[in-house]
């Protein structure tokens, strides 16, 4: 079990406060929250959030992963069940809502949940009570429900995909996690609040990052968000040896993006430009990036080019006997 899970979300960007606000205003009522955003934008650590400021605070927190669990299985797990109701049901047992019973249930993954099972949760929300698999009877539960998925759910309602009114009685309030690369800003608060949290964890050793790499941790596009993030960070506190994370300790994966990122687009100006040597700056950048990555092997790098390896050698050797290559764009041959 987790001991005191930690429900704060960490940023000061406007993006962040705004949700910030969201979650204590909705934290105090019973309303049903839908939660959007890529993955690893902190969707769980949101829906935690909200029960922690409720009123429900000391009552459970029930995640259900919609995704994973089997949609036949999915059904009994969410309402129970009754002795008998299916091969295999030897005694009954209580589903999730029922053991949220004045807690929160949250149901992640909803954009996965099955047609038939959408209705069957329409008729809780509607009716705040739930029949277990082969029960007559329904019983009353005091819970709400937070819902979250990081696909587009309006794109799923047109496509027939997901319902349209079990969208709208989700959707009561939606609360959109901004991905990482659009509150860059929080990137070092984030970077010090991990680091300092994986540090703890190797006792009196304490790693710390170089001003060069915070900017590529900047700079970088984070598909994965939060998480991928935290991840990083927790590998590489586990895997410095001399304290202190340095640009080459970075993945490949960072240290190229930033690398491609660096390629300098020529701009049109008002006065014009020297098409040749526009042309002939950004073809060395990508030679320069494709020996890089290929650690100066030519025939690979014509091949990531998709040129012959004649004719990379040539481009190489006219830039070595002087012809211009403009803007200090020189390849590293080693
Ligand atoms: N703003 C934040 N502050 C601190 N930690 C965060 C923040 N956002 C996310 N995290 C951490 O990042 C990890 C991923 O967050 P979470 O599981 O809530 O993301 P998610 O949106 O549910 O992802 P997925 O869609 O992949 O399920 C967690 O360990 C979480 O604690
Ligand atoms: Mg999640």
């Amino acid at each position: 079990m987790q001991t005191t899970a930690q429900t704060q979300l960490i940023g000061q960007h406007s993006l962040i406060d705004r949700v910030q606000s969201l979650i204590r205003r909705v934290a105090v009522t019973d309303a049903t929250v839908l939660i959007l955003g890529e993955s690893g934008t902190g969707k769980e650590l949101a829906a935690r959030s909200v029960h922690s400021a409720s009123r429900r605070a000391d009552r459970p927190f029930i995640p259900v992963n919609c995704g994973a669990i089997p949609a036949d299985l999915l059904e009994s797990d969410m309402f129970g069940h009754e002795k008998g109701a299916f091969t295999g049901a030897v005694g009954a047992r209580a589903g999730m809502f029922q053991l949220a019973n004045g807690g929160t249930i949250f149901l992640d993954e909803i954009a996965e949940m099955s047609p038939v099972l959408q209705v069957k949760l329409l008729r809780v929300l509607q009716d705040r009570e739930v029949r277990p698999v082969g029960s007559d009877r329904a019983f009353k539960v005091d819970v709400r429900v937070v819902a979250a998925t990081n696909k587009d759910l309006g794109l799923q309602v047109e496509r027939g995909l997901f319902r349209e009114d079990l969208f709208y009685r989700l959707e009561v309030i939606p609360i959109t996690l901004p991905p990482l690369r659009e509150r860059r800003s929080d990137i070092p608060l984030l970077v010090k609040y991990f680091l300092d949290r994986h540090n703890q964890k190797r006792g009196d050793f304490h790693v710390s990052i170089t001003e060069e790499a915070m900017v590529h941790l900047w700079e970088y596009d984070w598909p994965g968000n939060v998480r991928e993030l935290e991840n990083l960070l927790e590998r590489l506190v586990i895997l410095s040896e001399d304290g202190l994370v340095r640009v080459e300790n970075l993945p490949p994966s960072i240290r190229s993006f930033i690398s491609e990122k660096k390629i300098p687009r020529p701009v049109l100006t008002e006065d014009g430009l020297d098409l040749t040597n526009a042309v002939e700056e950004f073809e060395n950048h990508l030679i320069e990036e494709a020996l890089r990555r290929t650690k100066g092997n030519k025939q690979a790098a014509a091949r990531l080019l998709g040129i012959k390896r004649t004719t990379l050698v040539a481009k190489l050797r006219r830039r070595r006997t002087g012809v211009p290559a403009t803007g200090g764009a020189r390849a590293e041959l080693t």
